[in-house]
Parts: C-alpha cells; sequence; structure tokens
C-alpha cells in the first residue's frame, strides 16, 4: 500500500483506516450533527453534561431528537449496543458502553447488548467459531465490570440465542435487497452467504423488545460511527414491519497509540486491552506517537502539538475528568513545559491503576455473568406465548 492509500480514510463496520474526517462522515453517512441544543436537552433529563459530550466525542446522531420528542410524551426507550468478539477488549470499546450506562441510569431503561460471535466467524477465514463464541462469554466479563444492573441488562450470544432472533432476522431479511447491501456494505462476488445475510442479524436487537413484552418503543444506539451502515439499511425498513426507526448516537474512534486510524484489536502492540499486565501497558504507552519534537531542547523551546498527539487523546477521552486539568496539561504541551515522558509516565499511571481496579472487577463478574444472559427473558416470555 502506497502511503497516499494508507492515510486515506476508510470506515466501514470491518474498517477504519486513515486519518477520520467526522464532518465528512457526517455529510456522507446522512447522520446529524449533535448539536448543543440536544446536549443541552439530554442533560435536562440527565442532570448535567456527561463528560463524553461537553468533550464532544458524541458528536453524531440519528433521531435522537425524535427519541426525546417520544420520551417527553411518555414513551420510553430501549438502548441497544454491542461486541464483536474477535479478541480480548481494548480501552476504546469502553468509550460507548461507559456512555450507555450513564444513559441507562439516568433514563432508567433497559439494554439489549448483542454479542456477536457468529459476525466474527463469517467475516474472517481463519476464524474457528468456538473460539469467537467462547470469547464472547469472556469479552462479556468486562461489559459487566463497568457496573451493569442483570435487572435490566440482557446479553444475546448470537450463536446460542438465534432460534429468539431467527423469525425477526427473516422478516428483515426479506425486505432488504441484495443490491442496496452490496451498495451500501461493499459486498462483492466473492463475500460468502453468511456475511450477507449477517446484517439482518444485527438488527434484530433494534426490535426484540416488542416480540419480549409486548410494548412497541423505539431503540437507541451508543456506538462508534462505524457501526452506522448497519443501521442506515435497518431504518428503511423498521416502519414495514411496524417498528420505530431505531435511533443512533454516535462516538469518535479513539485513535491507537500509533499513527491514524482507531485502536484497533488487529494491532495488539498499538492497542491497550482490558486484560493487559501493567508492565505492557507501560512499555505500550512509551513507544506511542506523540507530538513532540525531535529534541529536548527543541520541545522547551517550541512545545509540541497536543491535537496530534494520541497521548493527549487519552486524558481526553478516559483518563482526565477534570476539564481545567485538561486545559492546562494543553498549555503546558504547547509551552513546552512539560516533554512527552512526563506525560506518557502520568498516563501509564493512570491507565494501570483503572486495569486493577477494572481487572478485578472483571473476575467478580464471572460468578454473576448468568444472570444477564436474555435467555432468562426468552424462557418467561415463550411460556407465556404457550399459555395464551
Ligand atoms: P466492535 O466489537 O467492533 O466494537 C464494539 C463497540 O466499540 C466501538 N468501537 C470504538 N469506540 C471508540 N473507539 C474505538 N477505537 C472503537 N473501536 C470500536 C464500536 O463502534 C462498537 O460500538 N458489529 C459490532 C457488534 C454489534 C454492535 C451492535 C455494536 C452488534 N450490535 C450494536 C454497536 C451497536 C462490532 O463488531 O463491534
Amino acid at each position: 500500500m502506497t502511503g497516499e492509500e494508507k492515510n486515506e480514510m476508510v470506515v466501514t463496520p470491518w474498517e477504519v483506516r486513515g486519518k477520520v474526517d467526522y464532518e465528512r462522515l457526517i455529510r456522507e453517512f446522512g447522520t446529524e450533527p449533535l448539536t448543543e441544543d440536544l446536549r443541552q436537552r439530554l442533560a435536562k433529563y440527565t442532570g448535567g453534561v456527561h463528560l463524553q459530550l461537553r468533550r464532544e466525542l458524541f458528536f453524531s446522531h440519528r433521531d435522537l431528537d425524535v427519541v426525546l420528542d417520544l420520551y417527553d410524551k411518555g414513551i420510553k426507550f430501549v438502548l441497544y449496543t454491542g461486541r464483536g468478539p474477535s479478541g480480548p477488549v481494548h480501552i476504546g470499546h469502553l468509550v460507548p458502553w461507559i456512555f450507555t450506562k450513564y444513559l441507562q441510569d439516568a433514563f432508567d431503561t433497559r439494554l439489549y447488548f448483542q454479542m456477536t460471535d457468529d459476525e466474527k466467524f463469517v467475516v474472517d477465514d481463519e476464524r474457528i467459531l468456538s473460539e469467537t463464541t467462547k470469547l464472547g462469554y469472556e469479552n462479556a466479563l468486562d461489559l459487566v465490570a463497568l457496573g451493569f444492573e442483570p435487572k435490566n441488562t440482557f446479553i444475546i450470544y448470537d450463536v446460542e440465542d438465534i432460534d429468539m432472533l431467527y423469525d425477526i432476522a427473516l422478516e428483515v431479511a426479506k425486505r432488504i435487497t441484495f443490491s442496496t447491501a452490496r451498495a451500501t456494505f461493499g459486498f462483492q462476488d466473492s463475500t460468502n452467504l453468511g456475511w450477507i445475510f449477517w446484517p439482518a442479524v444485527q438488527a434484530v436487537p433494534c426490535f426484540i423488545h416488542k416480540k419480549l413484552t409486548g410494548e412497541n418503543v423505539p431503540a437507541l444506539i451508543p456506538a462508534a460511527i462505524d457501526q452506522d451502515p448497519y443501521w442506515r439499511i435497518t431504518r428503511d425498513i423498521a416502519q414495514k414491519l411496524g417498528y420505530y426507526k431505531p435511533a443512533q448516537i454516535h462516538n469518535r474512534f479513539l485513535p491507537g497509540l500509533g499513527v491514524g486510524g482507531k485502536m484497533n484489536a488487529s494491532e495488539p502492540e498499538t492497542a491497550i486491552f482490558t486484560t493487559d499486565e501493567p508492565e505492557l501497558v507501560k512499555q505500550k504507552i512509551w513507544k506511542a506517537f506523540t507530538g513532540g519534537k525531535g529534541t529536548v531542547a527543541e520541545q522547551r523551546k517550541e512545545g509540541a502539538d497536543p491535537d496530534i498527539c494520541t497521548v493527549f487523546q487519552y486524558f481526553l477521552y478516559l483518563f482526565e475528568q477534570d476539564d481545567k486539568k485538561l486545559a492546562e496539561r494543553k498549555r503546558r504541551c504547547k509551552a513546552g513545559d512539560v516533554l512527552c515522558g512526563d506525560c506518557k509516565k502520568d498516563l501509564s499511571e493512570r491507565v494501570n491503576k483503572f486495569l486493577a481496579e477494572h481487572q478485578k472487577k472483571r473476575e467478580k463478574a464471572r460468578s454473576v455473568l448468568e444472570k444477564f444472559h436474555i435467555r432468562r427473558l426468552y424462557a418467561t416470555s415463550i411460556c407465556q406465548r404457550r399459555e395464551k
């Protein structure tokens, strides 16, 4: 690949590379920018503007205003998000999940979480199904470690729970032509059939609440913008099937520790996984791409560039909660008052402190994981349907 091709922006559900231009994505994907008005509207229910909104990490949406209008009229919504278990969870994945938890607490609403072991199997020639399924249960521990409660959080493991999803997946698949799917996802003659059918399965949790409870309410999906193509096709057919169009709120990508793109599990040296040991975290951060100058003397004199620095982005996204302290770090960086080594050391300490706690909670989650399985809800709803 030439340098130019490497830099070119590619954002699909399966690949993100190059310098991501978020304004261009809003235009090309046809989403709406998340305005100050909407941020304030959300704050009315949640009691303040969340860090991820203040810092514009969530930057775009579809129908968030519609969902809030309905909410004002007494129609609640459910939350839906998910994970494709291709390896361990990295800290970028936590970004939309932390926000989802915040919305769930504020609106006291149900979350459906889809673990797509089937997707990760069909999109990768080398993968073995039992491996992605096993990773799914491991990845679910990370979700639980963030503090979700089983009473309103329901994890769907696709392969195990496909009987629950299949009728809706068929209804969806029947209404989407191959030509639409090809135009949306770039499918080719060589794409396998499993992959081509797959988007119908990712659509299902947008609608499953009605099947399980009889209640027809919209779903709101917090996720990074790479997942948006799924919602485009799902929104097109939702009303034909008698559902609300699913709404979205999109976040930016936490970058990897290298140059450009997003944190990506397939580049393990530039990703921080939630299961990484402290020494490994230190090593990865030590090698991170920053906006620093070639020599200490130069940097002291001219300052560095926090806007291109990956280390600064980690403070911005997750590891500096205090806006004033973040602004001060930026100022000192630009003035040459702080060196990259100082920021890296600081970040390593914070990441390792966070991970030590997270890893403890993650281990504890093993004993309660079963309580989050959607099967328990489905079993009740099957009984109710059979009794009718
Ligand atoms: P997956 O496993 O690629 O990603 C899980 C979630 O993390 C988001 N994400 C990121 N957010 C910030 N910074 C990053 N570097 C970063 N990398 C990934 C993704 O947008 C996603 O929200 N097909 C999906 C699984 C899925 C799903 C869903 C995701 C099924 N249903 C509904 C979101 C909503 C997948 O492979 O996600």
